[in-house]
């Protein structure tokens, strides 16, 4: 078996776990795509997507679309990553919709991540972090980001469904996601940085060649 066929494995185990009637957050990326292909219609309340492209694959499979301000709450958030560290902490945002993935994860209750097991690291940084900023300040921002000590890399040819740039960062090696996600968020013009330390996964399925693997964080929710 592939990546591909590991994620695939890893969307099918996360159905399971998807409560009839639920209204349910959908993040965006090819495991998430997986997982909406298996959705069936009906099953769910309806669905509050991170992106313009999960919201095209919800409607296009018959599943409501909620905006969040319409909906009460939101039960539980499915979404792939980049990276995940040994405390379900991740790096997301490759594809460029980490905002609305980060507020929608915050607002669940649950958060379940689905990844195939290339993406599981001891240490978040290998893949560079990327930071959603407001378009008229991305210099400014990446001479900050420099201070720091970081590579960014602007994505050219990339706008996010908010309308801002994304900055790619090389070079970090974060030592403490929670930190780094505060520092960065905290520099004027930085929308969202694409670490999640504070809105960790609360369960991990990774797919494998021995199978679907379940990790369970910490943060002391009932499954
Ligand atoms: C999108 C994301 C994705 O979850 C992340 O890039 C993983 O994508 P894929 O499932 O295609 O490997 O954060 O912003």
């Amino acid at each position: 078996m592939d990546q591909k066929a590991f994620k695939k494995e890893a969307a099918k185990a996360a159905l399971a776990y998807v409560p009839k009637g639920c209204v349910l957050g959908v993040g965006t990326g090819s495991t998430t795509m997986y997982f909406i292909q298996g959705l069936k219609k009906g099953w769910v309340r309806g669905a509050v997507p991170s992106s313009k492209e999960t919201e095209r694959a919800l409607r296009k499979k018959g599943i409501r679309v909620l905006d969040l301000n319409q909906a009460k709450k939101v039960s539980l958030y499915v979404d792939g990553a980049d990276e995940v560290d040994p405390k379900l902490m991740l790096i997301k945002g490759g594809g460029g919709a980490l905002t609305r993935e980060k507020i929608i994860a915050t607002a669940a209750k649950k958060f379940i991540c689905i990844v195939d097991e290339s993406k599981l690291v001891k240490r978040l940084g290998k893949f560079p972090v990327p930071l959603e900023v407001v378009p008229m300040a991305r210099n400014q921002v990446a001479r900050e980001i420099r201070k720091r000590g970081g590579r960014p890399v602007w994505r050219k040819n990339f706008i996010t469904d908010n309308g801002g740039d994304i900055l790619d960062v090389h070079g970090w090696k974060v030592a403490n996601p929670i930190k780094k996600e505060n520092e960065l968020e905290r520099i004027p013009g930085v929308i969202c940085a694409g670490v999640f330390g504070k809105r960790r996964a609360d369960l991990l399925l990774v797919g494998t060649p021995q199978g679907v693997e379940q990790f369970i964080s910490v943060t002391g929710i009932r499954w």
